[in-house]
């Protein structure tokens, strides 16, 4: 049955009908051509291991210069500069040589199949073209018929480091909770009761509060949320917006009904600091249905709200407040991270452009010290503006399964990221995570805990 979406745009059971709104359609092409040539560096290194990826850089370079033509068409250039970025995490996931990670061969080409299932539909011209040269590269693959072992679990210790000055106080940063997905509940409610022994005085959460935005998800959330015992700021995802049961984008009113106040950005203040919560969630349903990245298809079902993240008029304001001289320093918190997001896919996972150039200067305002962003399920140093970093949050469900700490000073903040405590819980959810996974969402020590301390 063909589906209707509001940007006008309709699937029917996974083939892509109609339109898509024309700046995220530029901003999927764009992905789409910095994937295939990031593709091509990989195996450009993987080359020196074996020959047969002489060609397979070939096909990866001809992939991108027929996606080209389109950027072109639309009078945009490609991006260059996110090339060796996004070939870095594509290697930091596969390996620096063919052989390194289990199916890392296999994953540099799903994210082949991701680029020709999104953007193949929407090119001028060469659709048929970009998936033969992806089938004739799938031709000398062998794929694996069972799964390898999980790696062992061995759990996450926290990394300490002395807080830049005396402690003024602890909050607690409680990253996607994906209620209603397996083990999301779980896990989520794991997290609270850790954070309700960690001394923590205010915990932010980060967003996808459900996994498919349905009124008993909500329900469920709220109630999760709720047993914390101190203050707490939630915020919209994009896995809130878009009620999978009700086939609508009726995530506003649920989180209205539920979390109690409307979706448009909140800013507190906590013993003389600023917390800002965006929500970054665009009000838009996806023409795509689900991907799978395990079997390079779509998969069953609707595709719930775009990816991508936007900021109202009114988070405008709120981070005109944030910026406005004087005011007191600030923490920042928004679902999505700003861009340049180089993670996957590169650019329309982040937060929209013009929202993150915005950020930025907010940034240069001198009264921001953080910011922090969900969405990814990984600890990701994103970018930093000047010295400000901006930070993905990894969560309770996935693998390394925790939350985030940060101590406050005078000077400036130590941050960490901290695994459940349940132990137990972790190694059993971890039976199911691979090793690309294991590669994807631990981040480095530095990504894991640092030190923030003012300049002046
Ligand atoms: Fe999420
Ligand atoms: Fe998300």
């Amino acid at each position: 049955m063909a589906v209707s979406v509001p940007d006008g745009s309709r699937t029917d059971g996974g083939r892509i009908l109609g339109r898509m709104k024309d700046d995220i359609l530029i901003d999927l092409v764009r992905s789409a051509w910095i994937i295939e040539r990031a593709r091509a560096s990989v195996y450009e290194g993987w080359a020196g291991h074996d020959s047969r990826f002489e060609a397979s850089g070939e096909r990866a370079l001809k992939r991108a210069s027929i996606i080209e033509r389109s950027l072109e068409s639309r009078g945009r250039s490609a991006d260059e500069s996110f090339i060796e970025p996004h070939a870095n995490w594509i290697r930091n996931l596969v390996g620096q040589g063919p052989e390194e990670v289990p199916f890392g061969e296999l994953f540099a080409i799903r994210l082949a199949d991701w680029v020709d299932a999104h953007a193949g539909p929407f090119l001028d011209d060469g659709a048929g073209e970009l998936a033969q040269i992806n089938e004739d590269e799938k031709r000398d693959v062998p794929f694996p018929e069972t799964l390898p072992a999980p790696p062992r679990f061995v759990p996450t210790e926290t990394i300490a480091l002395e807080p830049p000055g005396e402690v003024r106080f602890t909050f607690g940063i409680l990253s996607d909770i994906h209620i209603g997905s397996p083990r999301g509940e779980t896990m989520a409610r794991a997290a609270v009761a850790d954070l309700n022994a960690s001394g923590a005085e205010l915990v932010v959460q980060l967003g996808d509060l459900t996994d498919h935005g349905n009124e008993d998800e909500f329900a469920r959330a709220a109630d999760v949320v709720s047993a914390l015992e101190m203050p707490f700021l939630t915020m919209m995802g994009n896995h809130d917006i878009f009620s999978y049961k009700e086939e609508a984008l009726i995530g506003r009113e649920l989180y209205q009904k539920y979390l109690g106040r409307a979706p448009d950005g909140q800013l507190l203040e906590h013993k003389g600091i600023r917390f800002a919560a965006l929500d970054s969630a665009e009000e838009l349903a996806s023409p795509f249905p689900p991907f799978n990245l395990v079997t390079g298809t779509f998969m069953e079902g609707k595709g719930g709200a775009v990816v991508r993240g936007a900021l109202t008029d009114h988070q405008h304001e709120i981070l005109a407040e944030v910026a406005a001289p004087g005011s007191p320093p600030a923490f920042v918190f928004l679902h999505h991270p700003p861009q340049p997001f180089l993670g996957f896919p590169p650019i329309l996972f982040g937060l929209r452009e013009a929202d993150s150039g915005r950020l930025h200067a907010v940034c240069d305002s001198g009264n921001v010290w953080g910011i922090f962003a969900g969405h990814t399920h990984r600890n990701t140093l994103t970018t930093r503006f000047g010295d400000i970093p901006s930070m993905e949050v990894a969560i309770p469900r996935d693998f390394p399964f925790g939350y985030a700490l940060v101590d406050v000073t005078d000077e400036g903040y130590y941050y960490r990221f901290v695994q459940l405590s349940d132990k137990g819980l972790c190694a059993e959810a971890h039976k199911t995570v691979s090793a690309i996974h294991h590669r994807y969402g631990l981040g480095s020590p530095g990504e894991r805990a640092f030190v923030w301390r003012r300049s002046s």
